[in-house]
């Protein structure tokens, strides 16, 4: 399977297009919405989010609500349109400090660092969430269910969670994402007082997908690994800054002994004493839970003053603040659910055929 993703933040659309996808397969569009919906919400995103009322519609590949083998064309179109805006003498020459604006500016020799920002923005995730969807639909179909939740936002942590699963609707019902309403508070009065600073926050996120089979992803070569896969899929989403699984950095303290998550045989299936290895071994998933956590920094457009240079007069000047969310955890989260949703879907297929449903149910179950 393949996809593209394109589009502008302020042009008319983000578009997904997904070649590879299996025919026969009904999808809920409603779930898509659903899961738009939640992309945009969350506490500590800014008024862009307000703006937008984000609805999934379909361009090609989906007939009578099934798939039919051809290209799949997912277009979620924006509402706050620039057309007349894009007059170069209004062009943006002093870039945030933070943002993609300057690296991206001198890759592309763009003199306008609005035209930076179009794309590099992440509105763009939008397009992964819709296309997420229909995977994360897939995957429940043949049994493989994900959920994502914030463990952190700025110092204020969740504690420990034994079941994220058991926790699903408390997860989606809050404005944090967080399975513990007992810290919704302090959340919310840490986003408020950096809100108020003129300031933004970063967090950590946490995504596990259950009943994923063993054998998806191969040791044979470091891009077929599916710990490589998700480590890249995952530091791919706007302002992560770090991604771990399972134990993650906390391994390179332990022994080996500590590590390794024993075996048991029991009614003929191996079950794991621990997790640490976060489902995957090798490369290759081993058929436990599938564990990723990934670190966002702030936001990197605040109303504090940050140095920067006006590049028409090679003058000091202050980083400009445009429109921007303070805080995204809860939409990172959901964003996350997409992509771990995309890499097990594409491992999926590969592993056990994309040409039709009844195919698919006949290799795997
Ligand atoms: C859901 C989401 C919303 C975001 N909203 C903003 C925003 O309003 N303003 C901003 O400056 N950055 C925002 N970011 C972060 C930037 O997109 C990101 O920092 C920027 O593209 C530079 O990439 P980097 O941080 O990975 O280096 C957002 C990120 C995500 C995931």
């Amino acid at each position: 399977m393949r996809i593209l993703y394109s589009g502008e933040s302020h042009m008319e659309a983000v578009i997904a297009v997904i070649e590879g996808f299996p025919a026969g397969f009904h999808v809920d569009v409603g779930r898509i919405n659903r899961d738009l919906a939640m992309r945009q919400d969350g506490y500590g995103r800014g008024d862009r989010m307000k703006i937008e009322s984000d609805r999934v519609e379909i361009y090609s590949g989906i007939i009578n609500g099934m798939t039919i083998g051809s290209p799949i064309t997912l277009v979620v179109r924006n509402k706050d349109v620039r057309r007349e805006s894009w007059n170069p003498e209004d062009r943006r020459t002093i870039p945030r400090p933070g943002h993609a604006d300057f690296a991206g500016a001198t890759k592309y020799g763009l003199d306008d660092f609005r035209l930076v920002a179009e794309r590099a923005s992440a509105r763009q995730t939008a397009s992964w969430v819709a296309a997420g969807s229909l995977f994360t639909q897939f995957l429940e179909e043949i049994g493989i269910e994900i959920i994502a939740f914030v463990e952190s936002i700025g110092d204020v942590k969740t504690g420990h969670i034994e079941d994220p699963f058991v926790l699903k609707e408390k997860i989606e019902s809050s404005p944090f994402r967080i399975p513990d309403p007992g810290i919704e508070d302090e959340m919310k009065s840490l986003v408020d007082r950096t809100k108020e600073d003129g300031d933004s926050l970063g967090g950590v996120f946490c995504v596990v997908a259950r009943g994923c089979p063993a054998g998806l992803g191969s040791y044979n070569h470091p891009d077929r690994r599916l710990d490589a896969m998700l480590a890249s899929a995952f530091m791919g989403i706007p302002s992560a800054k770090g991604v771990e699984i399972g134990a993650g950095f906390k391994s390179a303290g332990l022994t080996g002994s500590g590590m390794n998550d024993g075996m048991e045989m029991h009614d003929g299936k191996v079950v794991r004493k621990t997790n640490n290895a976060g489902g995957i071994e090798g490369g290759v998933s081993n058929g436990e839970d599938i564990i990723v956590r990934c670190a966002a920094k702030p936001i990197p457009t605040v109303r504090r003053k940050i140095p920067s240079i006006d590049f028409n007069t090679e003058t000091p000047a202050d980083s400009p603040y445009i429109r921007a969310d303070v805080c995204v955890l809860p939409a990172m989260s959901v964003i996350g659910e997409s992509v771990m949703a995309t890499v097990l879907c594409k491992s999926f297929l590969e592993r056990y055929g994309c040409d039709n449903m009844e195919l698919i149910r006949r290799n795997f179950l």
